[in-house]
């Protein structure tokens, strides 16, 4: 069958012809890929600067951001075909005392020998079919075929969020995270970024009652402003408002979330967190060698003024969940939003043109099957 495969050790990458998975295991599902979305971290596989094939195979196969279609199960598993699924990504690492793996919070691992599909030592979803543990598989609800793949990249958002809430118990009027009434209302929000995890984060920051900003570096072109302002965010565009005059326009920010993976951007917006704010991290910037910032200026805003900054990678199975409920939600109260963010979807032939060109847009999908 057609995968993709990336030879990191011969630095070269295509379409490679890889034999299909036989039958499913017993709690295992065979599964027909029928998209896969594409973000930074494949360009960065691409370029050979991250990840790594499983052991003993000379190939890693491509592909993290999945959307399948039950094909088969083992005998002890209770999926039924045609049940579309999402699988998650980190797979735990088999180390003892590692008490993040063993508790099934992989997102936490501590020793770093996790593996991660598409990514890590372990064969992704860039291929026609996988066989896949059942535990791993979320059902995605039929009505979102054409918006199920931007799942994975909501689970960033809604372990970042999710994570907000745990941190910010610290202050005692907080209600509890699992309280009905929206945590964010009265509290304002700046994204940075507009990509998929900006912009998927801001509609879940909106959702959780935040009167949310994204500020967005993307050049002129695909109509961005009126993506975010349709779901009740407000647009600011780093082209018109320079870094410094961000806070003069939003006001006292309580939460700032980072996904464009730039250093010198989030560094320089730091200093316009509130009081009591928390900073979040979901980008992973390139290793550029030392830049300068001014490190006093954010130590004494950090103690002053009661600021957290927390970084975020992966997802809990809970947040799979809740990222399926929360298309669903996005797609009641937003009609069109979530699929006018997907750009493109190209034939597994054209990836790798695709993640070695700056196609501009949003997000962009390899159309596997159907
Ligand atoms: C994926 C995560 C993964 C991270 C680091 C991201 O693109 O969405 O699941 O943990 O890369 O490899
Ligand atoms: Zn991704």
């Amino acid at each position: 069958m057609k995968a993709i495969g990336v030879f990191h050790a011969e630095r070269r990458c295509g379409v490679i012809d890889h034999p299909e998975p036989e039958a499913a295991g017993v709690q295992q599902a065979k599964l027909r890929v029928l998209e896969v979305g594409v973000c930074g971290t494949d360009k960065e596989i691409t370029s050979f600067e991250y990840g790594a094939p499983p052991e003993g195979s000379p190939y890693l196969i491509l592909g993290h951001e999945s959307l399948a279609e039950v094909v088969e199960c083992g005998p002890g598993a209770h999926l039924k075909p045609g049940q579309l699924v999402v699988a998650t990504v980190r797979r735990p690492c088999t180390i003892a005392s590692c008490t993040a793996c063993r508790g099934g919070r992989q997102d936490f691992c501590v020793t770093g020998q996790y593996s991660e599909r598409g990514i890590m030592h372990r064969h992704g979803f860039m291929a026609e079919y996988v066989i896949e543990d059942e535990v791993r598989l979320h059902p995605l609800p039929g009505g979102l075929r054409r918006v199920g793949v931007l799942t994975e990249p909501l689970t960033i958002a809604e372990k970042a969020i999710s994570q907000l809430w745990h941190v910010q118990q610290r202050l005692p009027w907080m209600p509890p995270p699992d309280s009905q009434a929206p945590l964010g209302s009265g509290q304002r929000a700046l994204v940075l970024g507009a990509g998929p995890v900006g912009l998927l984060g801001a509609m879940k920051l909106v959702t959780e009652g935040f009167d949310t900003w994204v500020y967005s570096l993307s050049p002129p072109g695909t109509d961005l402003a009126a993506v975010v302002e349709g779901f009740g965010a407000r647009f600011v565009p780093a082209e018109t408002v320079p870094v410094a005059d961000v806070a003069g326009q939003t006001g006292n920010i309580d939460v700032i979330y980072e996904a464009t993976g730039s250093s010198s951007l989030a560094y320089s917006v730091m200093p316009h967190l509130g009081p009591n704010g928390v900073f979040i991290f979901t980008g992973v910037p390139g290793l550029h060698g030392p830049r300068p910032t001014d490190i006093d200026a954010l130590m004494r805003s950090q103690v002053l003024r009661n600021q957290v900054v927390l970084g975020t990678v992966n997802a809990s199975p809970q947040n799979f969940n809740d990222a399926i409920e929360d298309l669903g939600e996005f797609q009641n109260r937003w009609p069109g939003t979530l699929a006018s963010l997907i750009s493109s979807r190209v034939p597994i032939e054209d990836t790798v043109a695709l993640l070695s060109g700056h196609p501009g847009g949003i997000k962009h999908v390899i159309s596997v099957a159907g």
